[in-house]
This record gives structure tokens, C-alpha cells and sequence, in this order.
């Protein structure tokens, strides 16, 4: 099944299964009547900053090395109550060998966060808790936009290189 990227509520609601798959702090995660290889996932409290960090995260990585890594999310809803993620069942002791490495600003490695596709594919399944201190804080050289930012001067005072 293909989905559009922004959904309304009313049409994940229509989508999502009776009953539940597994519950969390922030939301519980549904099945999809007629398709297996996803969820829906609705957050349970007031503010749905949950599912908008997976959100963001997501399309962060999706064309990138770490794009394996990170559970694939197919929509969210114009609120951010609802998002469609790739089904992730539950690991057995036997497949945490198997789990990739997470990058070191993902919040909160364990076993449970982590779940297994159609395919047998690990991936992490709750990345919305981060440590962005570790990718914020980091100290480097100046940014693309300064450097972009000096080259107008540069162009302005007709000094360009
Ligand atoms: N992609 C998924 N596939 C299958 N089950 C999932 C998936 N994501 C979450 N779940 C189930 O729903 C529970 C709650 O989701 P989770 O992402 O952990 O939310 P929270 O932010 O509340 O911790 C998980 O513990 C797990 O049982
Ligand atoms: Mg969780």
C-alpha cells in the first residue's frame, strides 16, 4: 500500500486497527487492517511532539547511510496525532546481536525500542528521544550559510575570489 505523506486524522483513524500493538509514555501503535507492513501511531498525550520528532528525524536520514537504521515512516497527520511507521514486531534475545548501531545522538538504546520488519530487518522503532546536545554542541568550523553569507559581501564589494 502507498500512503500520501500528510493525512487527516480522520482518515488514520479510519485506517487504524481495533485493537492495539503496544503502548508507550507518549503513544500506543496500531495495526492497519489489510496491511501488514505498517503501524499507526497515535499519541496518547495533549502535545503530539512525539511522532513530529520521528517525523523529522526520519526524513533527516531517509537519504542518507543511516537510512536502515531508523524505522521508515510513510505519514503523519495534519496534527501530528497520528503517523504511519513500518511495522517493527518485537525482538526475541536471540536477534539484539543483530541490532544495528544506533548513532550516538539517539536518547534511548534498548532492546524494546528496536523491532524486526517483514523481512527480518532490525531497526529502531521509538527514536523520539534524542540527545541533540551531541550533534548541536559541536564545535567546527563556521556554517555553509556564513560561509554563503561572506561570498555576497565578497560579490557586493566586488572582491569575490
Ligand atoms: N513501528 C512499530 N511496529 C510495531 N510496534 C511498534 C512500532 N512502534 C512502536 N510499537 C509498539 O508501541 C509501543 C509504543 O510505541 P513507542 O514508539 O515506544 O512510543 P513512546 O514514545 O510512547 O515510547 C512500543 O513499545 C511497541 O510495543
Ligand atoms: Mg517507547
Amino acid at each position: 500500500m502507498t500512503y500520501k505523506p500528510l493525512l487527516a486524522d480522520a482518515d488514520m483513524q479510519a485506517l487504524l486497527a481495533a485493537s492495539p500493538l503496544g503502548r508507550g509514555t507518549a503513544r500506543i501503535a496500531y495495526p492497519v487492517t489489510g496491511d501488514p507492513n505498517v503501524v499507526i501511531k497515535e499519541v496518547h498525550l495533549e502535545f503530539p511532539g512525539a511522532n513530529f520528532l520521528e517525523w523529522n528525524v526520519w526524513n533527516a536520514v531517509k537519504e542518507t547511510v543511516l537510512k536502515d537504521t531508523f524505522g521508515e515512516c510513510f505519514s503523519i497527520s495534519m496534527t501530528g496525532r497520528y503517523m504511519i511507521m513500518e511495522r517493527l514486531d518485537d525482538l526475541v534475545p536471540a536477534d539484539y546481536p543483530n541490532s544495528p548501531t544506533a548513532p550516538a545522538w539517539v536518547g534511548d538504546i534498548m532492546p524494546k525500542n528496536f523491532g524486526k520488519n517483514q523481512a527480518g530487518v532490525i531497526k529502531l522503532r521509538d527514536y523520539a528521544m534524542l540527545s541533540l546536545e551531541k550533534v548541536l554542541n559541536t564545535p567546527g568550523g563556521p556554517s555553509d550559510r556564513a560561509v554563503w553569507q561572506l561570498r555576497t559581501i565578497q560579490q557586493i564589494l566586488g572582491r569575490a575570489p
